[in-house]
């Protein structure tokens, strides 16, 4: 089962990666798909009004986001649960397990063939899989308070459904991504625990007293690349919060309600999307803090990178026809790059 779901997942970030690449790549040949790719990723300010009948309003967003705050808490919980109840860690099984690594060169020992990996290290990577679920936690439900108190949706602001439903697929798939080897285990323990429920009833369930710091301290105690995967998520997603803030406060300047208008300041002075650029910085914040050896995290960092990159370069596109005046020296989100 867990080979079969890592399998489903990679196969699905393929299948959805490899249209953008191929309709990114600049060829007269291509142009078709492009306009049809560039057709369901239109929203907002890079779509035409009334130039398509399949779409919902942008603000119906917030409903994905619901969905995405919903599903990543319960596989943050039932995750954080596991790796309590199964794989307690101590500061002792910390110093075995560094001292280990030392001697052993480093980056050996997180080698992912399961069969070479002692107790200690699985139980080192399923605190690793909480620590990604809290970072995924931490971006949904600043998105969805965003959607809701940042954001300032034009009322014409419309997306394609399909634009919509890929949104839908990408938070039921990125946050199980993060945790897709543990997943079908934490799915058993957690079915488990439900039936014991139902056939014992509440009151002949064993007491369980949680020790918070039993709970919080392996979490402190991963290695240098967790940490220093956290501060680079933690730097993307302030200064992504910031740029929102920014764009939520545009609609204030604009002469007419349903108007865009060229944003400035900060990283808008360099980039079109800054905000764009950010969500790749926090991606890969949770590259470096899973490690860097689960190829479905590198898909999925793949797969934002790639979608990002066309959004910014139509919303680019899209700024430089709609505003004579805007500032050529910009780029679309890598500076002095793209
Ligand atoms: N992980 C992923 O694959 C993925 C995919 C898509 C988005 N995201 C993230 O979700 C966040 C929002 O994305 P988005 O595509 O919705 O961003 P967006 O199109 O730039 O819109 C963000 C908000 O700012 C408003 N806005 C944008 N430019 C404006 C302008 N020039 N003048 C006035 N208002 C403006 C928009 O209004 P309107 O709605 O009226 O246009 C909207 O309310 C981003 O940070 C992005 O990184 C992530």
């Amino acid at each position: 089962m867990e080979l079969g779901l890592v399998t489903l997942l990679r196969t699905a970030w393929i299948a959805v990666t490899l249209p953008i690449v191929i309709a990114s790549i600049a060829s007269s040949k291509l142009s078709s798909f492009h306009q049809l790719v560039s057709k369901f990723a239109k929203r907002g300010k890079t779509m035409q009004p009334r130039s398509c009948k399949f779409t919902v309003p942008d603000r119906f967003f917030s409903q994905v986001y619901i969905v995405a705050v919903v599903w990543t808490t319960i596989l943050l919980l039932t995750t954080w649960l596991y790796a309590y109840k199964m794989a307690p860690l101590t500061s002792e099984s910390f110093h075995i397990l560094h001292l280990a690594s030392h001697l052993m060169g480093g980056s050996h020992i997180f080698s992912f063939h399961k069969s070479h990996l002692t107790a200690l290290e699985h139980r080192y990577r399923i605190w690793r899989t909480v620590l990604l679920l809290l970072l995924m936690e931490a971006q949904v439900l600043s998105r969805l308070f965003e959607t809701f108190n940042v954001s300032n949706y034009t009322p014409s602001a419309r997306m394609h459904i399909f634009g919509y439903l890929t949104g839908l697929f990408y938070y039921i798939a990125a946050p199980l991504s993060l945790c897709c080897t543990l997943a079908p285990k934490v799915f058993k323990f957690t079915l488990n625990l439900v039936a014991e429920f139902i056939v014992k009833g509440k009151n002949q369930m064993p007491a369980t007293e949680i020790d918070w710091c039993g709970s919080v301290n392996p979490l402190m105690k991963l290695g240098w690349r967790q940490w220093i995967g956290s501060a680079i998520f933690l730097w993307g997603w302030i200064h992504q919060c910031h740029c929102h803030a920014s764009l939520g406060s545009l609609q204030a300047h604009a002469e007419q309600v349903d108007d865009y208008v060229i944003p400035t300041g900060d990283w808008f002075e360099i980039v079109s999307s800054p905000h764009y650029l950010d969500e790749i910085v926090i991606y890969a914040g949770m590259v470096v803090a899973s490690g860097g050896g689960d190829l479905t995290v590198w898909l999925l960092f793949v797969f934002v990178v790639a979608n990002l990159g066309f959004a910014a370069a139509e919303t680019h596109k899209s700024y430089l026809s709609k505003f004579e005046n805007y500032p050529r020296n910009r780029f679309a989100s890598i500076p002095f790059l793209y």
